[in-house]
């Protein structure tokens, strides 16, 4: 019956489309209209059904979709049908990606044509350019306020010079990834400017409130993102003498979407950077989308609604284009935003596995991988068209955001750990080399988060300060295992740049204003390109680092085992300093390959009979992939170096 109403109420609107838009031939768009519309018209009725004016705001987001199908490319669009066809071409281990801010690495958008050589020889081919929509002068959250969704910065170039970076990208086969920041907008932004010169429809974007009743309401359960430099989740507006929602910082307003002409503007934003040649969306703050008096405001039904709503109307318009959900928030809940059924609640292919980085900075603090291997065999299963974004670093902070009741059930007291880990990172503990700084530390509640580059929380500064070889050679080992299991694990590594030379912390942030107070501008660097150079050196840190990242990705590329097709299974091989995995391939049930990895100071060991019982790993014949070399036995016990790790596998 409910399917009768829709397809009554599709030919109606088909009906009343604009004649510029009907006269159109737009087969494959009908077509896959047809397909996703119960479900696109279920998804807005749940969102706005009670409203009276539902059927022509439905057909304004009709509207939307067609308007964009029209104006998509024919490559981009042969590119769609290519990506309907071969659906799981995003699981293949070819993917390795690499997330950069466009100032600190190449300058702008010309620059980075010029450095994608050096992309290529390291082997990344799908570019995240962080945010470089038009935001204010001045602070911006990294570009996370955007005050223009349909252009970018001036500096960054033009977006004639983003579309031919695209054209330029698929030449090489490589992937572009773009950030729509769905979650707020500036203050500066159109819409913001006027909703304060009075304009309802305009207030009607945001949350914005006459007096402190229902913001007070809202306080009493909502958290503080940035406690130090925004406490509370609202801003008084003195042109609008409003209190407005600003759930991240102050110049950040969060967009309302229980209002559809949000949701349509947004929606209409996205296809628009679609069409501009990006092959994947990155969804910032997506846990945040639909806020409710009485709860946290995060991970809410109508937040998943809004997703899979977006991901229906993408499909329809421009198919091959995939989402990442930015959601960092607790493991059972990341989950979640892979959809919760691939066929009638799909929501972002791909999403941040932020579990994974935490588990992974607490196993080389602690040593063991006790916590990791906890972490992990609690992790739900995820969907099969679903990978995980894997990644060591970011341009964030490190949030700890592990599940109290695995850091229990692996003998530590929660609060106590979480505070021994910031220490540890942040130079309060003795016996680390680690060199981060707390952010967004929160007197009321204790939390702690930590910034900090790779290297440094590796240790490498400090070691490279104390001319200490030894411990040269320890944090390069260290770095080279995050990486490494970034990509064994299952899902695309995503390498945040300057990484992959070693790049310490830098201090320059302190000397500006608009940053000083923002300690994630510690790990946000310029690049020195004269020191980029040294990966040419033989036995430098640099050449180092970087060919061991060179060598692990192409090695990655060659072994179908490591493809994401939920092939993982994790084993208990009694030693707590090791995180060992295997991976198989679907195709090929023999072909397998043994990831073991050790975060303890010293050589480890485990027995091989166990896992021989499995009939996939002969002890005489193992040998890893990267370096091509036999472990050390004794008997039947293999030994890993310290902080080594090992792509075992037969034959
Ligand atoms: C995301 C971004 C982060 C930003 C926040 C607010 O989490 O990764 O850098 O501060 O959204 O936009």
């Amino acid at each position: 019956m409910y399917e009768q109403q829709s397809h009554y109420l599709l030919n109606s609107i088909l009906d009343q489309l604009k004649p510029e838009i009907r006269k159109r031939d737009l087969r494959h768009f009908y077509t896959r209209l047809g397909a996703n519309f119960y479900a696109i018209h279920n998804l807005f009725q749940q969102l706005y059904g009670q409203r009276e004016d539902f059927q022509a705001q439905l057909l304004r987001l009709v509207s939307v979709m067609a308007s964009q199908y029209i104006a998509r490319d024919a490559a981009l669009k042969s590119t769609d049908a290519a990506r309907e066809q071969d659906h799981h071409w995003f699981l293949r281990q070819e993917w390795v990606g690499m997330a950069l801010y466009l100032d600190g690495f190449a300058g702008d958008l010309a620059g980075l044509r010029g450095k994608l050589p050096y992309l290529q020889e390291l082997g990344v081919n799908m570019v995240h350019i962080m945010p470089i929509l038009e935001c204010p002068p001045g602070a911006s959250d990294g570009g996370y306020a955007v005050s223009n969704f349909r252009n970018i910065n001036a500096r960054a170039g033009s977006l004639e010079e983003l579309e031919s970076l695209g054209a330029d990208l698929r030449r090489r086969q490589m992937l572009l990834t773009l950030d729509v920041v769905v979650n707020h907008t500036s203050d500066q932004h159109e819409w913001a400017q006027r909703a304060r010169a009075g304009e309802k429809a305009f207030q009607d974007f945001y949350y914005a409130f006459d007096n402190r009743d229902i913001p007070d309401l809202f306080e009493e359960t909502l958290p503080e993102i940035f406690p130090e430099t925004a406490p509370g989740n609202f801003t008084f507006d003195e042109a609008m003498k409003k209190w407005v929602m600003t759930v991240f910082n102050r110049y950040q307003w969060d967009l309302n979407y229980s209002n559809p002409a949000v949701f349509i503007e947004m929606l209409d934003i996205i296809l628009f950077w679609a069409n501009k040649g990006a092959d994947i969306v990155r969804l910032d703050a997506v846990a945040f989308l639909w806020k409710k008096i009485g709860t946290t405001s995060q991970n809410e039904r109508e937040a998943h609604l809004i997703l899979q709503l977006f991901k229906d109307c993408c499909q329809v318009t421009a198919p091959g284009v995939l989402f990442i959900a930015e959601a960092i928030v607790a493991p059972v809940e990341i989950i979640k935003y892979f959809g919760e059924d691939a066929v009638i609640a799909k929501e972002c292919e791909i999403a941040y596995n932020a579990t994974f980085m935490a588990l992974l900075w607490d196993a080389l603090a602690t040593h063991n991988a006790k916590l990791l291997n906890q972490g992990i065999s609690s992790l739900p299963d995820k969907l099969d068209r679903a990978t995980w974004l894997n990644y060591a670093r970011c341009h964030d902070d490190i949030g700890l955001g592990f599940d109290d009741t695995d850091i229990r059930a692996v003998g530590y007291e929660p609060v106590a750990h979480r505070r021994f880990l910031i220490d540890y990172y942040t130079g309060a503990y003795d016996d680390s080399p680690a060199r981060g700084r707390p952010f967004g530390r929160n007197d009321k509640t204790g939390d702690a988060r930590i910034s900090g580059a790779l290297a440094s929380l590796a240790g490498l500064e400090t070691a490279l300060e104390q001319g200490d070889e030894a411990a040269v050679q320890r944090s390069i080992d260290k770095i080279l295992l995050l990486h490494g299991l970034i990509m064994s694990f299952g899902g695309i590594p995503l390498i945040y740049y300057g990484d992959e030379l070693g790049t310490l912390n830098n201090e320059d942030f302190i000397n500006d204003a608009d940053k000083a107070q923002d300690s994630r501008w510690l790990h946000r660097p310029h690049y020195d390109w004269a020191r980029a150079e040294q990966r040419f050196q033989r036995g430098s840190v640099e050449q180092r680092i970087f060919d061991g990242l060179k060598q692990r990705i192409a090695v990655r590329k060659s072994i179908a085992a490591l493809a994401d097709y939920n092939n993982r299974e994790l084993l208990d091989v009694g030693n707590p300093h090791l995180f060992v995995f295997t991976r198989t391939n679907p195709a090929v049930a023999l072909e397998s390959v043994l990831v073991v990895a050790n975060f303890n100071d010293r050589p480890e060991q485990f027995n091989l009979r166990d896992l021989r019982n499995r009939g996939r790993f002969e002890v005489g014949d193992l040998h890893d992939k990267v370096s091509g070399a036999r472990p050390a036995r004794l008997n039947d016990q293999v030994v890993i170096p310290a902080f080594g790790l090992y792509w075992l596998m037969c034959s």
